[in-house]
């Protein structure tokens, strides 16, 4: 089975990426041959700096395999390497509907709060479809956010096929399950982000030891004493569901574990669990980080692979579509 997945190289990482992200993407590597594909051609159909571009392409690299990938097993590469990928998305948007795109909610949230909309933003879809379509991908990994991309994706490989001839699988999602979205300690109703949620509530993956526990002990609980998951209870559920992560246990386990605890351990508890997972994860990301000779060797490896497991589909597309060929 291929598994494909890519990944923007934006903004700093925190604790609900690496629990609804990097950690599915080390799991689904398991499930048989994996693409990991730092996607830093998209990251510039929004404003960007060219600097950070450059070294946050390298930041992902790391924590990808910080968190697990192993790069001499699965594909982890990066977008721009791989011309095969810019190609396929112009031969592709001949398929893709201009209405379809327009009708996109992410395209229609970010174009709204923009004076420049750029017209690789209203394209970007076209691009992530040849993304997976070029390696022939059976599941992709993603988030409920970009359950409509992934569909667009699917009219694109049926309406191709149609079209010119059976060429392309057809793939399908696979989505965390219900709970993988972890909150803002500080406010609990809103999701974990470093781009809108409060600096004290979100929990950096690069974040030392005693900044971890002091944003633990410092997480907003809710009203009454008991450790237990609810509606009525979003602070201690979301706390609940780190910490379940953290140490493996099921959350009943715990509720049962902690019945007589008070919130000040249990925050503590907690604090210790996340930084205990994370240090080696920091570790790991510092050392690989620091040596940018082996990350340009590790970038270049994934970008062979991923040429030679992508050209057959490219070299198809062109026949089928009628180029000329010239052997
Ligand atoms: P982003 O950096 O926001 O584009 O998110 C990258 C991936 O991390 C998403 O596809 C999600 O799988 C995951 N993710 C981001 N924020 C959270 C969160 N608060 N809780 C769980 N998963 C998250
Ligand atoms: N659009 C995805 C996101 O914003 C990133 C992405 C690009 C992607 N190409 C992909 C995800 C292909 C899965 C498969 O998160």
């Amino acid at each position: 089975m291929r598994i494909f997945s890519g990944i923007q190289p934006t903004g700093d990482k925190h604790l609900g990426n690496y629990i609804g992200g990097f950690r599915q993407y080390a799991a689904t590597q398991e499930l048989g041959e994996a693409f990991f594909c730092i996607v830093d051609l998209h990251s510039i159909t929004v404003d960007y700096e060219p600097r950070d571009l450059h070294d946050r392409t390298l930041d992902l690299y790391a924590m990808l395999v910080a968190t697990g990938l192993d790069p001499e097993r699965s594909t982890v590469f990066a977008q721009s390497h791989v011309t095969a990928h810019a190609e396929s998305s112009w031969l592709l948007s001949a398929v893709t509907s201009y209405g379809q795109l327009g009708r996109m909610t992410q395209f229609k949230d970010k174009s709204e709060r923009r004076d420049f909309v750029s017209a690789g933003l209203f394209t970007y879809p076209v691009l992530m479809a040849g993304d997976i379509l070029l390696y022939q991908t059976d599941r992709v990994p993603i988030g409920d956010d970009q359950r409509q991309h992934l569909e667009l994706s699917r009219d694109i490989a049926e309406r191709f096929n149609a079209r010119f001839g059976e060429t392309f699988v057809v793939p399908e999602g696979i989505y965390p399950e219900v709970g993988a979205r972890i909150m803002d300690l500080q406010e609990p109703t809103r999701k974990m982000s470093t781009t809108g949620g409060s600096e004290q509530g979100t929990v950096r993956l690069l974040d030392e030891t005693d900044v971890i526990l002091k944003k633990f002990r410092s997480a907003v609980t809710d009203s009454g004493r008991e450790i237990r998951r609810g509606d009525d209870k979003p602070g201690i559920t979301n706390l609940l569901d780190i910490f379940s992560v953290a140490t493996g246990k099921p959350p009943g386990q715990i509720e049962v574990e902690y019945e007589h605890v008070g919130y000040g351990q249990f925050k503590s508890d907690v604090g210790e669990a996340v930084a205990a997972m994370l240090a080696p994860v920091r570790e790991r990301y510092l050392e690989l980080r620091a040596d940018e000779g082996e990350l340009l060797r590790l970038l270049a490896l994934g970008a062979d692979k991923a040429r030679a497991a992508s050209a057959p589909t490219l070299r198809r597309m062109y026949e089928r579509m009628g180029f000329v060929h010239l052997g």
